[in-house]
Order: C-alpha cells, then sequence, then structure tokens
C-alpha cells in the first residue's frame, strides 16, 4: 500500500504565497486571523500577487482596476442566456463560463508577465459578476452591472440582489472573501499549478480549479452542510441524526482536514460571524444547531469543523442561495490561484510525478475471437 495516498504529508513545491504553520494560517506571513480582522478583500488580492500590502495610492488604483473591469460583454451575457441553467450546478456553469471568457480575450494566450498580470485582473473582476448573473439569469431576471462607488464584497451582492446591500453585510461578505483568499497547496490550487506547468494559459488554470473545488471533499462541502442543516430541520433532531451517520460511519460534511489536526484557524472567526448574523436575522436555528453539531462530532470523533461548516450558516443569513456557496468560494479563492499560477509561471518545471504500477504483467494479445 502506498504511503502517500492521496500525496498525504508530500511537500510538492516551494511557495511564499500562504503558509500553514503549526494550526496557523498566514498569507505572505500575515497572520489570517490579523488579516479577517482589518484587511479589504481587494488589499488582500494585492498582497498575494504582490508579496507585500499595498500603499494607499497602490490601492486606490488596484480598486478602481477590479472595479473597471467588473462588467462582462454582451456576447457573453448572451452565451450565458443560451446555456441551460436549471438543474445545472452553478459550479459547472461557472467552469465552463471561466474558460470562454478565455474566447473572448485577445490575450488569452499572451504568456507575458504584463498580459498575465492584466488577465489576472479581468478575471478576478468578472467572476462576481458572472456568478450573479447566472444567479439571476436562472430566476428569470436581468442581469445588474456593477457599480463604481461600492467595494468588491458590495458590489457582489449588489449585482445578485440589485439593492444597495447594509453595511454589516457587505463587513460579513468581505470578512469571508477574505478567509477563503488562499490555503497553501489545497486541491484546486495543486490542480492550477499542474496545468500551467505545461505552460496552458492562465485561463485553463482557473477553469481546471474551478472543476477541482466543485467536488464535496473540497469546496463542495459548505453547500453539503447546508443540506444537512436543513435536512436535520430543528435542533431538536441533531443528537439522533448525528449519532445515525457516525454509526453508518458516514462523513459529516465541514469536519475534519488533510492539514489541521487541531483544528482550521478560519472556523472560529467564522462561527463568530454566524452567531452575530443569526442574532440579526432573528432566525437563530442555524446557528444552535451547528454549535450542537460541532459539540457532537467533536466529542464523539476528535473531529474538528473545517472552513466550510460555518460558512454554510453565515451565507445563508446573508440570504445567498445554496447552490451558490461554492461558486462564491471560487470568487475568493481565484486570488490564491492567481498568485499561485503567477508563482509557477515564474519559476516553472512541468509537473509530472510516477505512479507505482500495481496493474498485471506479462500479458499477451489475444485475437477478439478467442478471448
Ligand atoms: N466525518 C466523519 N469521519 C471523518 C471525517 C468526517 N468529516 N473526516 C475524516 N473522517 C475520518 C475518516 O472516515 C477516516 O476514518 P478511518 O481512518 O476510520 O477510515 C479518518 O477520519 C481519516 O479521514 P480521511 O478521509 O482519510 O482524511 P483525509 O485527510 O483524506 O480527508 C477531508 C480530509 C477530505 C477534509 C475529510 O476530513 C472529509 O471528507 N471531510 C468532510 C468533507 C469536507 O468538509 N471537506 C472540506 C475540507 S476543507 C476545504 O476543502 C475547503
Amino acid at each position: 500500500m502506498l504511503k502517500t495516498k492521496g500525496l498525504e504529508g508530500v511537500v510538492a513545491t516551494t511557495s511564499s504565497v500562504s503558509s500553514i504553520i503549526e494550526s496557523a494560517l498566514t498569507y505572505q506571513g500575515y497572520d489570517i486571523d490579523d488579516l479577517a480582522e482589518h484587511a479589504s478583500f481587494e488589499e488582500v488580492i494585492y498582497l498575494l500577487w504582490n508579496e507585500r500590502l499595498p500603499s494607499q495610492l497602490e490601492l486606490t488604483h488596484h480598486t478602481k482596476q477590479l472595479t473597471s473591469n467588473m462588467a462582462v460583454s454582451t456576447e457573453l451575457i448572451n452565451q450565458m442566456k443560451s446555456l441551460p441553467v436549471n438543474n445545472i450546478h452553478p459550479m459547472a456553469f461557472l467552469r465552463t463560463i471561466i474558460s470562454s471568457l478565455g474566447l473572448y480575450d485577445n490575450d488569452a494566450d499572451n504568456e507575458s508577465l504584463e498580459a498575465n498580470q492584466q488577465k489576472a485582473i479581468r478575471i478576478q473582476a468578472k467572476i462576481p459578476t458572472i456568478v450573479a448573473a447566472f444567479s439571476r439569469i436562472r430566476d428569470g431576471k436581468k442581469p445588474v452591472s456593477p457599480k463604481s462607488d461600492l467595494c468588491f464584497a458590495g458590489n457582489f451582492l449588489y449585482m445578485l440582489n440589485e439593492e444597495i446591500p447594509d453595511k454589516v453585510s457587505i463587513k460579513a461578505f468581505n470578512k469571508a472573501l477574505v478567509l477563503h483568499a488562499d490555503h497553501e497547496l489545497n486541491a484546486s490550487t495543486f490542480t492550477a499549478r499542474v496545468c500551467v506547468a505545461t505552460l496552458s494559459d492562465i485561463y485553463s488554470g482557473i477553469t481546471a480549479a474551478i472543476g477541482a473545488l466543485k467536488g464535496p471533499l473540497h469546496g463542495g462541502a459548505n453547500e453539503a452542510v447546508m443540506a444537512m442543516l436543513m435536512d436535520i430541520g430543528d435542533a431538536a433532531n441533531v443528537e439522533n441524526y448525528i449519532q445515525n451517520l457516525l454509526a453508518d460511519k458516514k462523513k459529516i460534511m465541514g469536519f475534519g482536514h488533510r492539514v489541521y489536526k487541531d483544528g482550521d484557524p478560519r472556523a472560529k472567526h467564522l462561527k463568530e460571524m454566524s452567531k452575530q448574523l443569526s442574532m440579526i436575522t432573528g432566525e437563530n436555528k442555524w446557528y444552535d444547531m451547528s454549535v450542537k453539531i460541532d459539540e457532537i462530532v467533536t466529542a464523539e470523533k476528535g473531529l474538528l469543523p473545517n472552513v466550510d461548516f460555518y460558512s454554510a450558516s453565515v451565507y445563508h443569513s446573508l440570504g445567498i442561495k445554496h447552490d451558490l456557496f461554492t461558486p462564491i468560494f471560487a470568487i475568493s479563492r481565484t486570488s490564491g490561484w492567481i498568485a499561485h499560477i503567477l508563482e509557477q509561471y515564474k519559476n516553472n518545471r512541468l509537473i509530472r510525478p510516477r505512479a507505482e504500477y500495481v496493474g498485471p504483467s506479462k500479458q499477451t494479445y489475444k485475437p477478439i475471437n478467442k478471448r
């Protein structure tokens, strides 16, 4: 049996984008606790892509670039309208549209650093617009254009609902974006790096990463957590429901982590946000149920919640449709994927590991009528 199944514990590259050391997550050496408390998502994008925090002037310029690139073309909106939207997972839709965004970019295959930096801005800026437009098209509504006086977080909520969001919602959503922005060599980031290490283009890298994030063992877990909460329905049912899952050796979504064994440092922020938002909405049952599940799973299995567990009730309290939770993760993680893609290009070597062969040997071909 392979000792490194799932590449557990394998150090596959060097990176200066983010680190997980002794259960602390840092972006460019800044602790996530510090950034979650103080930074805007725009600042975090700058930090990840430029290896340092921006000056006020740089941040103003960077924010302007993002805002002015948020709108998507009529051609893209028409293409989105022509695709099936009902009974389609938004992550599948997003994967398709990010890929086709590259078709409208004359510089898609220009691999110069300047061209890649411009593409990075375009992709990062347009991804919230695409997710919001998908949601509206699916609901039979007109997509909404971004507003130049709203921040990144505020613009997404505005484009989703065609309403200027309140300050509390913007602050909470900004924090969620900051917390999800990067996470060392997670599955989707590794996918992006493997893809561009062939010297494929940045659109291919992001498209591949979206495909990897979609799975329920990765980004898809936040939606699965909410589905579980809905299925449980009431705090009184939690104990029975979770004990049954554990007895059946089923996985409890939003718990466990390949790297963190002492807890995911992002979870406490999301737990606090979930509590605060539930007090504001007055619908505290999702938070209460989550805490109860957390207590049981921790006591019974010693497993702690990961980033996906409390983010489910946070997004629900913000009035976001459940199947948009993972696309929102993608909006944020695009910043980290891009940072890793740019880092990969800077010092590239094809990523091509080996497999230990365990199949049959010395086979001789038999004609089909003799098999
Ligand atoms: N519920 C119940 N048991 C679990 C859970 C869980 N959530 N997570 C791990 N375990 C158990 C496994 O059944 C296994 O037990 P066994 O040794 O008795 O068979 C043991 O803990 C080790 O689990 P693995 O799945 O081998 O751990 P791995 O490191 O491969 O997986 C993962 C990590 C995928 C996150 C896993 O904990 C999991 O499936 N969690 C649920 C899905 C989830 O929340 N994913 C989001 C992760 S964070 C992110 O990607 C953003």
